[in-house]
C-alpha cells in the first residue's frame, strides 16, 4: 500500500505539530500534574477545525480524509495524548457516529456545533459492570411514547463535564439482551444528570473523566440513532473506526518517547562517548524503531482502508493491539535509556510511560483487541 502523503496530508501533519509544539508543550507537565483540562487548546483546536475534521463540509466541517486525521492525532499524542483523546472521542466516535448513522434531522441538528467545537461530545458506554463485556449493559431507556426515560449509571466517560452532547447506550428492552440495545444524542445538561467525581488517572491527567448518572432523564424520541435495536451494532462499528484514532494516539506517544531517547542519547555522555555510541541503547533504539514503523504502517493502512471504504474491522484490532502494547514498550525503554533522568518530570518520557499503559485498556483492552482478531480467523 502506498502511503505517499498528499501535500493536503502533509499540511495537515504539520499544523497539528505546529500547534502542539506552540500551544501544548509549554504547560503541559503543569496540566497533567493538577489534571487541569486544557480550555485554551481546545478552544483554539476548534476554531482551527480539529472538531470537525473529517466531517463534511455541507455540516460545518474540514471534510478531510482518514489518514489526515491519524496524522493529526498522532503529532498531538507525541506531546499531550490527553488533549488527543478529547479529540479521538469527540471525531472518531460521536461526530463519525452521527454523520454515519444518524438521519438527515439529527446531522444537521447537531453536527454543526460538533465540528465547530461548540460542543464537545462524548461517548457513554462503559458502566460499573459492564467494560469488555459491552453487551450486559444496565443502563435503561424506557419508551414513553414520544419520549425515552433513561435510568443507569456510565463508567470512564472522556470529557464527561466538558462535553455538550453524548452518545449514549442503553438497554430498551432487556429480555432481547444485545438486540434490546439502542444508542441515543442526549443534552449533557439534561435535567436528571449528574456527575461523580474527577477521576484521579495514572496518565491522561487533563481529560476530564468522570461516572456520569442519569435519574429519569428525558430524551426525545427523535433522538434514537437508527431502527429500534440497532445500538449495539451501531456501537462496536463505531469502536472499529475509534481504534483507529486510538492506536494513532499510541503510535503518537510512542514516537514523542522515541524522538526524545534518540535525542537524549546522542548527547548523555557515559565511559567516554554519547551512550548512543553503545550497543546496549543502540539497539534499543533500533528495536523501538522496527516496532514504530510497523505501527505506523498499520495505522495509516487501516485509515487508508476507511477511506476506500474498505472492510477494516479486523486490521483495526490488530492496529489497537499492536500499537498500544508497542507503545507501552517503547515509552518504557525510553525512560530506561533516560536513566534517572527518565523518572522525573521534566524529561517528558514518565508522563509518555504513564499516557501509554491507558491505550492498553480503553476502547477495548488488548486482550478484547485479541479476541476480535482470533474470532475472525476461526470464523466458518
Ligand atoms: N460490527 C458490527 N457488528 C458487530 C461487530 C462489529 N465490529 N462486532 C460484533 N457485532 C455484532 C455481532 O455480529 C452480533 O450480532 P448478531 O447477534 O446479530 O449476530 C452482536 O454484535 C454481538 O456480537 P458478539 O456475540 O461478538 O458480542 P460479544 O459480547 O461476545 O463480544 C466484543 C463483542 C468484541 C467483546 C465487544 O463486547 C467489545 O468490543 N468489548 C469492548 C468494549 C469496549 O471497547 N469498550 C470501550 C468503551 S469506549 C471508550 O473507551 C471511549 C473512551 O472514552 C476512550
Amino acid at each position: 500500500m502506498d502511503f505517499e502523503l498528499t501535500e493536503e496530508q502533509l499540511m495537515m501533519k504539520q499544523a497539528a505539530r505546529d500547534f502542539a509544539e506552540r500551544e501544548l508543550l509549554p504547560d503541559v507537565i503543569e496540566r497533567d500534574a493538577e489534571a487541569r483540562f486544557p480550555v485554551r487548546q481546545v478552544k483554539m483546536l476548534a476554531e482551527l477545525g480539529f472538531f470537525g475534521i473529517s466531517v463534511d463540509p455541507q455540516y460545518g466541517g474540514s471534510g478531510m480524509d482518514a489518514l489526515s486525521y491519524v496524522l493529526a492525532l498522532e503529532e498531538i499524542a507525541k506531546i499531550d495524548s490527553a488533549t488527543a483523546v478529547i479529540l479521538a472521542v469527540h471525531n472518531s466516535l460521536v461526530a463519525y457516529g452521527i454523520e454515519t448513522y444518524g438521519n438527515e434531522d439529527q446531522k444537521q441538528k447537531f453536527l454543526p456545533e460538533l465540528a465547530s467545537g461548540n460542543k464537545i461530545g462524548a461517548f457513554l458506554l462503559s458502566e460499573p459492570e459492564a467494560g469488555s463485556d459491552a453487551t450486559s449493559q444496565k443502563t435503561t431507556a424506557e419508551d414513553k411514547g414520544d419520549y425515552y426515560l433513561l435510568n443507569g449509571t456510565k463508567n470512564w466517560i472522556t470529557s464527561a463535564d466538558n462535553a455538550g452532547i453524548y452518545l449514549v447506550i442503553a438497554q430498551t428492552d432487556p429480555d432481547k439482551k444485545h438486540k434490546g440495545i439502542n444508542a441515543f444524542i442526549v443534552d449533557r445538561h439534561s435535567e436528571g444528570i449528574s456527575l461523580g467525581p474527577h477521576e484521579e488517572k495514572m496518565g491522561m491527567r487533563s481529560s476530564d473523566t468522570h461516572s456520569v448518572m442519569f435519574t429519569d432523564v428525558k430524551v426525545p424520541k427523535e433522538n434514537r440513532i437508527g431502527e429500534d435495536g440497532f445500538g449495539f451494532k451501531f456501537a462496536m462499528k463505531l469502536l472499529d473506526g475509534g481504534r483507529i484514532g486510538i492506536a494513532a494516539q499510541a503510535i503518537g506517544i510512542a514516537g514523542g518517547a522515541f524522538d526524545r531517547a534518540v535525542q537524549y542519547s546522542k548527547e548523555r555522555k557515559a565511559f567516554g562517548t554519547e551512550i548512543a555510541n553503545h550497543q546496549a541503547v543502540a539497539f534499543k533504539l533500533a528495536d523501538m524503531a522496527v516496532k514504530l514503523e510497523n505501527g505506523r504502517n498499520l495505522v495509516y493502512k487501516c485509515a487508508t482502508l476507511k477511506d476506500q471504504k474498505k472492510d477494516f474491522s479486523t486490521l483495526s484490532a490488530m492496529a489497537k493491539q499492536y500499537c498500544a502494547d508497542s507503545a507501552m514498550e517503547i515509552t518504557t525503554e525510553a525512560v530506561q535509556i533516560h536513566g534517572g533522568y527518565g523518572y522525573v518530570k521534566e524529561y517528558h518520557v514518565e508522563r509518555l510511560m504513564r499516557e501509554a499503559k491507558v491505550t492498553q485498556i480503553y476502547e477495548g483492552t488488548s486482550e478484547i483487541q485479541k479476541i476480535v482478531i482470533s474470532r475472525s480467523l476461526l470464523k466458518d
